[in-house]
């Protein structure tokens, strides 16, 4: 009988125990786990009197509070995202080793983020400017990331320009407002601009959400094939649910009636089962072929012509899932084109170069050293000999941490990887050459002559007059000398939108 109870007695204290612990695993706890015991007040002494110190509740709470944004990215802050799944369709084996694309049929998890450029993280994003586009693929040799655009080229061809060039487009440094002088000083500075102007002023400058663009990875890129041998590549990823685009009228209304309309846009559709897909394409040109181009291959101003260089298609990327967290998922990914896989690896393209370091340079500063153990940056797989640095959570436990090394633990060196680095000729002599000059104009004349259509020809009169309209003349005579360059007929109707003789 003594025995029955003392089991008895043990099984409610059990019970007891389970149904304590259930309760606890949903109170609210500190940062570092304790139970809360009351959220609604401070500690205080007295109904009326200060608060204290000791009241390790509060500052637990608002020292968190206090910490919560990180620095927004220096371009490219106000954006959106999802994840899904980039499927093989085609072999492409011939040209390139990188393991994602070995088998047709082959899925690989990839996370998206679309944005803006010039606006900080609350502007209304169906502002005009160019739409951010980037996709991670994780790979199991690794991330690979497709950081483009949706617009097929760029405004300049050398980095060093960069910052100068997005200092002009954001606010002015005393006004802080942003500064039509600016802007243009720059642009008429630096015509190598005009061919992306002609996109960016078109219809195309302001895309009717985030699914109905398409995404371009602007740089060339070195594809590599099993035996070694090379290829360069541009990346087209072309929108299964068409182009859509949004008036500029519209666009500017949805700015005040709806300043997330693209991220909402996205959203929904992915809530509602609508997955949006894109067509992967890669163009390809050989080392002959580069050396006798009629035009510079590396220059991300300038498109290959789609009749010498066909789109080759590659595979489908389809977006099925949207984040749970937006911060977690979305503001802490960190995607940078210096993140490629075996297969995959630079060209000479000096505003590629100059994005190789960009990148996980500013990451590191945005979100720490160890931003690649954020989950949503985290390889599948890695190990290597980094260790430490603030927010360590993958440190590798007791492995061994320097090479070379005898350790029973050794790590081997690719020798896949080793074939699909080959050494490469390069020349000439050290210096700054100024790409500036170098044919500015006949693809930009080409693209206004030949691709607009004239409804096209009279919304980039309408959006590039009412966008000069607010510089100064001596900018608006620049302008105007830089399109004529494209076209005197160009020119002739901006002059007219501009009432300048
Ligand atoms: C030398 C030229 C360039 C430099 C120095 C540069 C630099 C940067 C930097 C510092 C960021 C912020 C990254 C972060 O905080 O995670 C960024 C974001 C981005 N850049 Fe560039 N950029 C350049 C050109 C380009 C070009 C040509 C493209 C298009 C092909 C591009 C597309 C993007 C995209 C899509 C993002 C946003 C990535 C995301 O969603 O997190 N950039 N860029």
């Amino acid at each position: 009988m003594m025995f029955t109870m003392i089991k008895l007695y043990a099984f409610l204290v059990l019970l007891t125990a389970i149904s304590s612990y259930a309760q606890q695993a949903s109170d609210i706890t500190t940062g570092f786990g304790a139970p809360v015991s009351y959220k609604d007040a401070s500690l205080t002494v007295g109904r009326g009197g200060p608060m204290l110190l000791e009241d390790t509740e509060f500052i637990d709470e608002m020292a968190h509070f206090d910490r919560e944004r990180i620095p927004e990215r220096v371009v490219h802050a106000k954006g959106g995202g999802a994840f899904g799944y980039f499927e093989v369709t085609n072999d492409i084996t011939r040209y390139c080793a990188a393991s994602l694309f070995s088998r047709v049929g082959d899925r690989t998890r990839i996370a998206v983020r679309f944005s803006t450029v010039a606006g900080e993280s609350g502007s209304p994003d169906t502002a005009r400017d160019p739409r951010g586009f980037a996709i991670k693929f994780y790979t199991q040799e690794g991330n690979w990331d497709l950081v483009g655009n949706n617009l097929p080229v760029f405004f300049i061809r050398d980095s060093i320009l960069f910052p100068s060039f997005i200092h002009s487009q954001k606010r002015h440094p005393s006004t802080f407002l942003h500064d039509a002088d600016m802007q243009w000083d720059f642009f008429t500075s630096r015509p190598e601009v005009t061919h992306m102007l002609l996109y960016l002023f078109s219809d195309r400058g302001t895309p009717d959400g985030f699914r109905f663009m398409h995404g371009f990875g602007v740089n060339t890129f070195k594809l590599i094939n099993a035996t070694g041998h090379h290829v360069y590549c541009k990346f087209h990823y072309l929108s299964n649910q068409g182009l859509r685009n949004l008036t500029a009228k519209v666009a500017r209304q949805l700015q005040v009636d709806d300043p997330d309309y693209s991220l909402r846009d996205l959203y929904n559709a992915i809530k509602s089962k609508k997955y949006p897909s894109w067509t992967l394409y890669i163009q390809v040109m050989t080392e002959a072929q580069a050396l006798n181009s009629s035009f510079n291959p590396f220059d991300d101003t300038k498109l290959w012509p789609e009749d010498v260089y066909p789109l080759i298609p590659v595979g489908r990327l389809v977006l099925n899932e949207n984040p749970t967290n937006y911060f977690q998922d979305i503001e802490q990914i960190a995607l940078s084109p210096s993140r490629m896989v075996p297969g995959i690896k630079p060209s000479p393209d000096r505003m590629l170069q100059g994005r190789l370091f960009s990148y996980p340079d500013t990451q590191r500063y945005r979100l720490g050293p160890n931003f690649l153990q954020i989950p949503v940056n985290c390889p599948l797989h890695v190990r290597n000999y980094q260790r430490d640095g603030p927010m360590s959570y993958n440190n590798q436990g007791d492995s061994t941490v320097y090479h070379p090394n005898s350790a029973a633990d050794s790590l081997n060196v690719s020798e896949r990887a080793g074939v699909l680095s080959p050494a490469y000729f390069v020349n000439g002599d050290v210096s700054k050459y100024d790409n500036g000059g170098e044919d500015n104009f006949s693809q930009a004349a080409n693209h206004y002559q030949n691709v607009l259509d004239e409804g096209g020809r009279v919304n980039l009169v309408k959006n590039l007059g009412s966008a000069l309209s607010s510089a100064s003349e001596m900018y608006q005579r620049r302008a105007l000398d830089m399109f004529g360059n494209v076209s005197p007929d160009l020119k002739a109707r901006l002059q007219r939108k501009l009432g300048l003789q």
